[in-house]
């Protein structure tokens, strides 16, 4: 069935056009998505926050402030406020190389208005974002992900950096194919992963358990690659996750070089802002 592909598709490489192709319009508006599924994308990836009366937003940060003319955090506003705001106009002042002026008053999107426009067509990698904001998160985007049939479509991907928030998704449903982040800082200014996940906090001293205890709701785990310019994980992290049964989603990904290396080492998909480069790099 369609759920079944999915999994053996996940088997393959993904392309995850992280906010959109966020690289090349403002991330998380129709731009962006639009032009990423143009691209080839095989992803879609979503980060998910809640309004002041529980819409779910597609938004990264907690607060309006960097990517839209609002300020505060989302959750103090209604949707009919958010609608009012422009989430473009940013980008073309921070990207004059990539600026367009249709770009100027998109609209920030609720996951309703994306389900809406791209339907069972797509697949979505959608984040969890700070789930202790909204406890009602993960039953308000599992009921909508039910209700449209996306789960047995097969056209879902939820990723969390908290252990908490997947575990629930999972308890409400199993089929669906959860991702576990990993942030990897050695600075001690950072949040550790146990901060964040409560596993091991070093790539180096990652263990079997740590995995297998991941392996227990999540299909596989995302890092990140680089913290400081640094690469902070290496081709032997990747096997050892492979080993445990899971797959590997590195974040964020936009040099060719860095798509090359890790394609060397046999990642499962990528992250990345420009899914055009890495649909180069893949045909090379
Ligand atoms: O979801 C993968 C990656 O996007 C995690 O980092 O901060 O961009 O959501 P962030
Ligand atoms: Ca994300």
């Amino acid at each position: 069935d369609a759920l079944e592909q999915q999994r053996q598709d996940l088997e393959g490489f993904q392309i995850i056009a992280h906010r959109g192709a966020s690289g090349h319009a403002p991330e998380h508006t129709w731009p962006a998505y639009d032009q990423a599924l143009a691209m080839g994308a095989d992803y879609l990836e979503l980060d998910v926050h809640m309004s002041a009366d529980g819409q779910l937003i597609a938004i990264h940060d907690t607060t309006l402030d960097r990517t839209t003319d609002g300020q505060g955090p989302v959750k103090d506003h209604d949707l009919d406020e958010l609608k009012t705001l422009d989430a473009g106009s940013w980008f073309n002042e921070a990207h004059p190389e990539h600026a367009n002026d249709a770009y100027a008053g998109a609209e920030l999107l609720t996951l309703d208005e994306v389900i809406d426009r791209y339907g069972q067509d797509v697949r979505y990698y959608i984040e969890t974002k700070s789930p202790k904001d909204y406890p009602e998160l993960q039953d308000a985007l599992v009921s909508k992900l039910e209700a449209d049939g996306l789960v047995q479509s097969g056209s879902v991907v939820i990723q969390s950096f908290s252990q908490a928030s997947l575990k629930e998704v999972h308890d409400l449903n199993p089929d669906i194919p959860l991702v576990q982040l990993l942030w990897y800082s050695p600075s001690e200014d950072g949040k550790t992963l146990e901060e964040w996940t409560g596993v091991t906090p070093s790539p180096a001293d990652i263990t079997d358990a740590d995995f297998q205890a991941i392996a227990d709701y999540a299909d596989g785990v995302g890092p990140n690659y680089l913290y400081d310019g640094q690469p902070v994980i290496d081709a032997d992290f990747i096997d050892q996750a492979h080993s445990n049964g899971l797959l590997v989603h590195v974040y964020t990904i936009n040099e060719k070089d860095q798509m090359r290396q890790l394609l060397d080492w046999s990642v499962d998909g990528l992250f990345t802002n420009f899914p055009d480069r890495l649909k180069d790099v893949r045909e090379e």
